[in-house]
């Protein structure tokens, strides 16, 4: 047995003011670590509850939590860019082509809802589910409050609607994803708004206060000089997750929704076929890294 080991160890618990002797003793006695408990696969694969007994119902559960997943990998990477100060451009390099991938994989895979699932079943299990709807996954919101400022989560015309000097509130009053559930002449929401507004957007205001001036767009401005390979991956991602990806997630919509021209209503109840669209939500987190021209026509 190497001494210098036996040596760090005393003194890794010495200094923790702990008997060495006794650690030593635990690991006598522990049993080996499995990947099954390591990576806690019976939980996991615990989780698949369906509402129905449509055999494609399990597909589509099990699709959504690999999206929360990829989700939550996207959304670590994106926190260090956030909480690291002077990060150098290979760190940024290296964490954007891990963007890039992940979303790439959000968007080759999305046919797996399309075509992995039967038309004729989904269209008769989706009344299950309703009012949810993968608009409350709040994943979706945390990437970009992470990503951007929140005057970039508003498209023209809840700009338009902003008062001079807006708070936290203002903003999120005129949020884009209020489109999907407001009525913004009557004041009220859908069903599935209120429920998500309800459980998360306290929340979402906080992180959006804490973030304010180290979202990636903001961290990027503070930058020296950034290089164009940088600029160039910042874009990719931009449009890969601001384009790309709603777009099969759209393309998919149709499918089931409007296959016929019949424009079925949407589990959240949202005018699905504008909202959807990144032409009409014209969400895009670093807007000053467009032409004038590319932002006029986003999504087309
Ligand atoms: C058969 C597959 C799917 C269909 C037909 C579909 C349809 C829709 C529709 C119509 C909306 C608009 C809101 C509403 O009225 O419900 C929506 C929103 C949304 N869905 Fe899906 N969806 C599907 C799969 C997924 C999957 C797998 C995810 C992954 C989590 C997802 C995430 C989202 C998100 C994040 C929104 C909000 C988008 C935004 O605000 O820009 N959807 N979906």
């Amino acid at each position: 047995m190497n001494n210098d080991l036996i040596k760090s160890i005393e003194e890794k618990y010495t200094n923790l003011g702990e008997n060495p002797e006794t650690y030593l003793n635990g690991l006598l006695q522990t049993k080996p670590i499995t990947y099954w408990d390591y990576i806690q696969v019976d939980t996991l694969l615990s989780l698949q509850k369906t509402r129905t007994d449509f055999k494609d119902e399990e597909i589509f559960v099990i699709y959504h939590q690999v999206t929360e997943l990829t989700l939550k990998m996207m959304i670590h990477e994106i926190k260090q860019l956030s909480e690291g100060e002077n990060l150098s451009e290979e760190v940024w390099i290296t964490k954007l082509d891990r963007l890039k991938r992940y979303t790439r994989m959000l968007i080759t895979s999305f046919d797996i809802m399309k075509d992995g699932m039967s038309y004729d079943d989904y269209n008769i299990f989706r009344a299950a589910l309703t009012p949810a709807s993968g608009f409350q996954c709040a994943s979706f919101r945390y990437l970009e409050l992470y990503s951007t400022r929140l005057e970039n989560l508003l498209n023209k015309q809840g700009k338009e609607r902003l008062p001079e000097n807006p708070t936290t509130d203002d903003y999120f009053s005129h949020i884009y994803w209020k489109d999907a559930g407001l009525n913004r002449k009557t004041k009220e929401s859908s069903l599935t708004l209120r429920l998500f507004v309800e459980k998360y957007e306290a929340g979402f205001k906080t992180l959006a206060e804490q973030v304010k001036g180290k979202t990636l767009e903001e961290r990027i401005a503070q930058m020296d000089n950034p290089s164009e390979e940088l600029k160039d991956k910042l874009k990719q991602f931009d449009h890969f997750y601001n384009v790309a990806w709603p777009l099969v997630h759209l393309d998919t919509a149709q499918h089931y929704l409007d296959r016929k021209g019949e424009t079925k209503a949407a589990t959240g109840g949202s005018e699905w076929k504008k909202y959807l669209h990144p032409k009409y939500q014209q969400r895009k987190f670093f807007p000053e890294l467009w032409s004038q021209a590319e932002i006029e026509n986003w999504g087309s």
